[in-house]
């Protein structure tokens, strides 16, 4: 079944000239891009954002993290696209990311690992209302 996903290129990535790199390898998955952004979040958007992490230790660093600079956001349309793209990031830690993966190739660390993508429909069907409205996507 044809789904959405929500997807980040993150600070470090944007950072170290990466998104080419990153959408190609989005585009090369067979990932359809439905809408797409640069933006440098508030930290009201990214608080919000990841709210679901809030009582993390970590949470105050993620947060500073997301808003060092700006990130590319999207929207990617295909078959089963959240567990696609999931896949194609890799492991959240870039240590323990396969070859091939976004994270692998271009993550630094648990916090500067290059990319964002949705974890689940529930979460993918509230992250991408959060940045995108409908006009912004193409059909
Ligand atoms: S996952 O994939 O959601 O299960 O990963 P999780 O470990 O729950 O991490 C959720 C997000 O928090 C980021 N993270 C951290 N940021 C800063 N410092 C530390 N120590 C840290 N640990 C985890 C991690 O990159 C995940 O970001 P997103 O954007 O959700 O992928």
């Amino acid at each position: 079944m044809s789904e959405l996903t929500f997807s980040i290129i993150k600070p470090d990535a944007v950072k170290a000239g990466k998104i080419g790199d990153i959408m190609k390898m989005i585009s090369d998955a067979g990932l359809k891009i439905k809408a797409t952004k640069m933006i440098h979040m508030t930290q009201a958007q990214a608080e919000g954002f990841y709210a679901v992490h809030k009582e993390r230790p970590f949470f105050g660093e993620l947060v500073e993290f997301m808003i060092s600079g700006p990130c590319v956001v999207s929207v990617l349309e295909g078959e089963d696209a959240i567990k696609r793209y999931r896949d194609l990031m890799g492991a959240t830690n870039p240590n323990e990311a396969a070859e091939g993966t976004i994270r692998k190739a271009f993550g630094a660390g648990i916090e500067a690992n290059a990319c964002h993508g949705s974890d689940a429909p529930e979460t993918a069907a509230i992250e991408v209302p959060y940045f995108f409205s409908n006009l912004e996507m193409v059909n």
